[in-house]
C-alpha cells in the first residue's frame, strides 16, 4: 500500500480519521497544517493575518514537495485548501492515494459553528461561506481523489473501516 492521504473540506474528520487509520495500518500520521505550524512556528490563524492565504498556499506546495522523496510510508492528512493549487494537486497524486472525506455543509456547521481557529470562516455569515466553499470546491476534490467516502452521520469508527476496505480491495 501507499502513502494514504485525506483531502475533503474543513471539518470533514481528516485528521481525526487519519490519526485512527495510522493506529490501525501503523503507520506514521502527519498533519499538514501541524507541520507547517511547527516548521513556522506559528498558528495557521497568524501566518494567514501576518503573511496572508497565498504565502500559506506556498507553504503547502513546499511542504508536499517534501513528501515526494520520503521513502517512510505515511498517513497524511492535508489542510482544506490544499487542492487549489493545480500544481498540488499533481503532487498529491505522486505522492499517493487520495482519499476524499466528502462533507455536506450541514455536517461540516454543526461541527465548526463557533470555531476561532479557521481564518476563512471568520465572516459575517460562516454557514453560507461553507455551502458556497464547498460547492466551488467540491468537483475538485472530487477530481483529485482515488476513492470517495461520504462521511455524513457516520461515526469515525466506520469511516476508518471504509477507507482501509476500499484501499485493501485494489491490492
Ligand atoms: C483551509 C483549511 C484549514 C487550514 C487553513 C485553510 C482551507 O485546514 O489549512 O485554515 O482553505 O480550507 P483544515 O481543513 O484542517 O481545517
Amino acid at each position: 500500500m501507499n502513502n494514504l492521504i485525506l483531502i475533503g473540506y474543513m471539518g470533514c474528520g481528516k485528521s481525526t480519521v487519519g490519526m485512527r487509520l495510522s493506529y490501525k495500518l501503523r503507520r506514521t500520521f502527519l498533519d499538514t497544517d501541524k507541520e507547517i505550524e511547527r516548521r513556522q512556528n506559528c498558528s495557521i490563524s497568524d501566518i494567514f493575518a501576518t503573511q496572508g492565504e497565498s504565502v500559506f498556499r506556498t507553504m503547502e506546495t513546499e511542504y508536499l514537495e517534501s513528501l515526494v522523496d520520503d521513502k517512510e510510508l505515511h498517513i497524511v492528512s492535508t489542510g482544506g485548501g490544499m487542492v487549489l493549487r493545480e500544481e498540488n494537486r499533481a503532487l498529491l497524486k505522486k505522492i499517493g492515494a487520495v482519499v476524499y472525506l466528502r462533507a455536506k455543509p450541514e455536517t461540516i456547521w454543526k461541527r465548526l459553528e463557533g470555531d476561532t481557529t479557521r481564518p476563512l470562516l471568520q465572516t459575517e455569515n460562516p454557514k453560507e461561506r461553507i455551502s458556497a466553499m464547498i460547492e466551488k470546491r467540491g468537483p475538485v476534490y472530487e477530481e483529485v481523489a482515488d476513492y470517495i467516502i461520504d462521511v455524513d452521520d457516520k461515526a469515525f469508527e466506520d469511516i476508518v473501516g471504509e477507507i482501509v476496505r476500499a484501499v485493501e480491495g485494489e491490492k
